[in-house]
């Protein structure tokens, strides 16, 4: 009995011991779906048991709260201006999802404070310890305001679509990333593709460039293509992962998680889908 117990304890302090991950979602250029892909894939997530946590640090076009249609008398303003804590302003989607927006009116907040600064990233870090996925939605470019985050963050997928200018902006951040801020955990996806082939051949070029000039390559998660379904979701303040469970863009969400997650989530191609893939290779 005294062993079992033992054992008991020791599962207990195995458990709470359980490394959390931070992942943050970023991009050079603005607009490229990395709001819509973290609050699915946060979704998503937590229909499988996952305690999820996503922080809308995008301090200027801050909109997590409005494209799920939540309501909340605080954000992370509160937190900024009178003294709230992070905890205070999450709010609940469901038993697994929290949300901690950061509200409108946040980018007249010209300069956040060091101290600021550092009681938001040790009370995130607390935050993390109670859940199984901090997910951080960061603004576009290199502004302090986005490398803050991005600095502490363990793991980071860069996010383009397959548009010149997003690829050359999703290159620098990758190169700034990796050479200045050593970080290794990088990743990349593409969003709103035409075709599979567009999507697959966005992620080589990067990587052709960034083997040539810095000599590394980043880990492709995947991709999903143009999908109007989105857009009906977005209108309705509902995801498209709890409206359109079947839809490309939820297929790509879950085939995101099953790679970046080791998870198995089940994916019922629909039939032109599986038409390209099979003429591709891909998926
Ligand atoms: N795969 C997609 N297909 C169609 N529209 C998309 C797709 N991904 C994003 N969008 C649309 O692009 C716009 C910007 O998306 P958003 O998630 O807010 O980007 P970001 O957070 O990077 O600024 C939204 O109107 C969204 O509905
Ligand atoms: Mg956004």
């Amino acid at each position: 009995m005294a062993d079992q117990a033992e054992k008991l304890r020791e599962m207990v302090k195995e458990k709470s011991k359980k490394k959390s991950r931070v992942i943050a979602f970023t991009s050079g250029k603005g607009g490229v779906g990395k709001t819509n892909i973290v609050a699915n894939v946060a979704y998503l997530l937590s229909s499988i048991g996952k305690k999820v946590v996503v922080f809308d640090a995008d301090l200027g076009l801050a909109n997590i709260d409005i494209l799920m249609g939540l309501k909340s008398k605080h954000s992370l303003i509160d937190v900024i201006k009178n003294g709230k804590k992070m905890k205070d302003i999450m709010i609940k989607v469901n038993d697994n999802f929290k949300v901690i927006p950061a509200g409108s009116g946040i980018e007249e907040i010209a300069n956040i404070t060091e101290p600021i600064f550092s009681k938001i990233k040790d009370e995130l870090l607390d935050i993390a310890k109670e859940t199984d996925v901090l997910l951080i939605d960061t603004g576009a470019g290199i502004s302090k305001k986005v490398t803050f985050f991005l600095k502490n963050a363990e793991e980071i997928v860069v996010i383009t679509t397959p548009e010149p200018t997003a690829i050359a902006d999703g290159y620098a951040i990758l190169k700034i990333l990796s050479k200045n801020y050593k970080k290794e955990n990088l990743y990349i996806f593409v969003n709103m593709a035409k075709n599979p082939q567009e999507a697959e051949n966005t992620i080589t070029n990067i990587n052709k460039i960034s083997k040539k000039f810095i000599e590394k390559e980043f880990k492709p998660m995947g991709w999903a293509l143009y999908d109007k379904n989105l857009l009906q979701a977005v209108k309705s303040q509902k995801l498209i992962a709890e409206l359109y469970p079947n839809s490309n863009f939820t297929i790509s969400m879950k085939k995101f998680i099953n790679a970046m997650f080791k998870e198995n989530l089940k994916v019922r191609e629909n039939p032109i889908a599986r038409f390209f893939a099979s003429l591709f290779g891909g998926g």
